[in-house]
Formats: structure tokens, sequence, C-alpha cells
């Protein structure tokens, strides 16, 4: 049974399927569209950094109350300054929090955290007790399978087990390492293999611990198979490119016995949102650039997408850029 401190009165979270945390694409919008589309799959925030909670001018944690279940996805090192963010990420009603030991960039290196903290799991364990130490909501760690030449089983299992002792008990696997140098972050996402039999061998060998997997998955289909061996999938470009596959997971991923939304059907829903962002003054092609895959293989997609792109940034533009976007795709 989970060693995690969660609240004793909430249900535990349901870890079938969630949504990659990734930067600039699952922004708060993107998120409510996935909503609509499923009552129970778990969302993740873009990564935030502590420094940006912490000094930062704007409000980095402000979510829209339908996206519940929500994780927040933090990136640090710092425990003190995690705990910081943790106790605010607790008072503003996230379900839980997550801290990002995948990222490769050089950026995040130089802060020294991201995937780099693989090669310190006893700064990670101090910053999940730091954390867990506040909160009383999961904190959970999403990791890679290993980091340059540090790449054995035993080197993630050693990670793997001194978190574990910190008291996270929920680890998202990337099922590919990272090179710390040499590649973008757009290649470290594509260039090192995937490796899923590692993350099969993780669950095995520590049946406790939930493991969810992430990497490469595209369909329900593919959840499926990892479902028999896992407790959860993590699905980012392709629930991002192709979102409209979330439309099922209610259904084929958790057993819920209820209709799907059509495609149109999710867009008639999604209608009022945007009209309120844009009486508030917002931008329409701040939500409309999360859109352009709903239509992904139907007719007319790439007219749909191209009428949006070419259209939504202009200044004044409204729900009538959609609703010709639309009509293009059938006329
Ligand atoms: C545009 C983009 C931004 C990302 N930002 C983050 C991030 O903020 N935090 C994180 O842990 N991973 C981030 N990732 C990695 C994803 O969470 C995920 O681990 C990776 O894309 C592999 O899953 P996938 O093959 O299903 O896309 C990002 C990925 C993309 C494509």
């Amino acid at each position: 049974m989970s060693s995690q401190n969660t609240k004793s009165s909430v249900k535990p979270l349901n870890r079938t399927f969630s949504i990659a945390p990734m930067l600039d694409w699952t922004d708060r919008h993107y998120r409510y569209l996935a909503r609509l589309m499923s009552a129970e799959l778990l969302l993740y925030t873009e990564m935030v950094t502590t420094g940006a909670i912490i000094h930062g001018k704007g409000d980095y944690l402000a979510y829209n109350e339908e996206e519940h279940p929500l994780a927040l996805q933090l990136g640090g090192s710092n425990p003190h300054d995690l705990a910081i963010c943790a106790k605010q990420a607790v008072e503003r009603g996230y379900d839980e929090i997550n801290l990002n030991v995948g990222c490769p960039s050089d950026r995040v290196q130089s802060g020294r955290f991201g995937a780099c903290l693989m090669a310190e799991p006893s700064l990670v364990a101090e910053c999940v007790t730091a954390m867990r130490a506040v909160a009383d909501i999961p904190v959970t760690v999403k990791t890679r399978i290993g980091i340059d030449e540090q790449d054995s089983y035993e080197f993630l299992t050693e990670f793997v087990e001194t978190v574990r002792d910190a008291g996270c008990d929920t680890f998202i696997v990337h099922a590919r390492k990272a090179w710390l140098q040499g590649l973008s972050p757009k290649e470290n996402r594509e260039i090192p293999p995937l490796d899923y039999d590692r993350v099969y061998q993780l669950k095995r060998d520590y049946p406790d611990l939930s493991i969810s997997i992430n990497g490469g998955v595209k369909s329900l289909e593919e959840c499926k198979v990892h479902l028999v061996k896992l407790d959860g999938v993590m699905v980012g470009r392709e629930a991002y490119q192709n979102p409209y596959i979330l439309a099922k997971v209610d259904q084929q991923l958790c057993g819920l016995d209820k209709p799907v939304l059509s495609r149109d059907a999710v867009l008639e829903k999604f209608i009022p949102y945007i009209e309120k962002h844009l009486q508030a003054g917002g931008r329409l092609n701040h939500i409309t650039r999360h859109m352009t895959g709903l239509f992904q293989g139907e007719v007319g997609s790439r007219i749909w997408r191209r009428y949006i792109s070419e259209n939504a940034h202009k200044p004044g533009s409204g729900i009538e850029v959609i609703e010709q976007a639309r009509k293009n795709m059938t006329s």
C-alpha cells in the first residue's frame, strides 16, 4: 500500500492516463480543452521554476477550477525553496506536486535541476522530504531512465530507492535516457532509444511503487498494453498534436459507460470558455493555437489548421474565425 501522505478524505488520484507537462503547450487553455474530453485523466502544468514562483511578478500558479485533478510540476533543487512552493501549491488547491528530474536543457542544468538531478539522488530525496513536510498531497517525481554514461539499471534503482526512502511512492518514468551535452531538448526526446522493458522491470522489482510510463505513446491501444504491466501512462506530444484521442480515455481506459463526445461537441463546449477569455481582453490565438490538431485525421483538417493559423492572430479576431474555419472544412 501507498506510504504517501495524502489527504485522508480525498480519494487517491487516478493515474491511469495523464498528460505530460509541456512548456508552452500544456498551459491552462490547453488543459481546459483536455478536461472537456475526459473527466478521468490527470493533468500536469508546464514546469514552473521555484525562482518564478518566489521572485516572479506574474501569478504562475493560476489555473481554472475545472482542470482538477491537476498536478503542479516544479523545477528546482533547493529544498527550502521547493518547500515554499509546495506550501503555496497546497494553498492554491493543487492535487499533486511533481518534481522535474527529466528536463535536459542547458538553462535548467545551469540552475542545477531537471535531468541532471538523477546524479544527485540524495539531494532529490532532501527535496522530497522538504516538500512532504509541508504538503498533504502526493509528492511525485518525473524522471528519465538514466543520464549520459550513467544508464545502467542499477543506477536507476539506486536513484529510485533513495527517493522512495524519502517518502515518494510515485514515479513517472520517461523511458529513455537524456544526454546532458550535445543534444537539444527536442533531440533528447527523439534520439536516445526508448526502453519500455526497463520501466516494466522497475515495476516488477518495486511492486509497491506506483510507476507510470512516458515516451512515444501514440494511441489508447498502446496505453492498454502498458497498463497491463504498469500503474499509468503519461502521454505528451500525441495528446497535444492530436487531442481528440482524449475523448475516449474515460470509456476505453477507465471503464466508464458514457457517450463519447464528437469533435464538434467538444468545440461547442469550448466556445463559451473562449468567449470569456476574449471578453476579458485575451487574444484569440492564445487559445486557438492549442486547437489546430482537433480535427487531425479528418477530411479538411489541413484547411481548419491553415485558416486558424492565418487568421486567429489578427487583432480583434473573435469566434467567427473558428466558425469560418469549421465551415471551410466542408465547403
Ligand atoms: C514542447 C515540450 C515541452 C516540454 N516541457 C516539459 C516540462 O516542462 N516538464 C517535463 O517534465 N517535461 C517536458 N517535456 C517532456 C514531456 O513531458 C515528455 O516527457 C516527452 O515529450 C515524452 O513524452 P511523449 O513522447 O509522449 O511526448 C516537454 C515536451 C515537449 C514536446
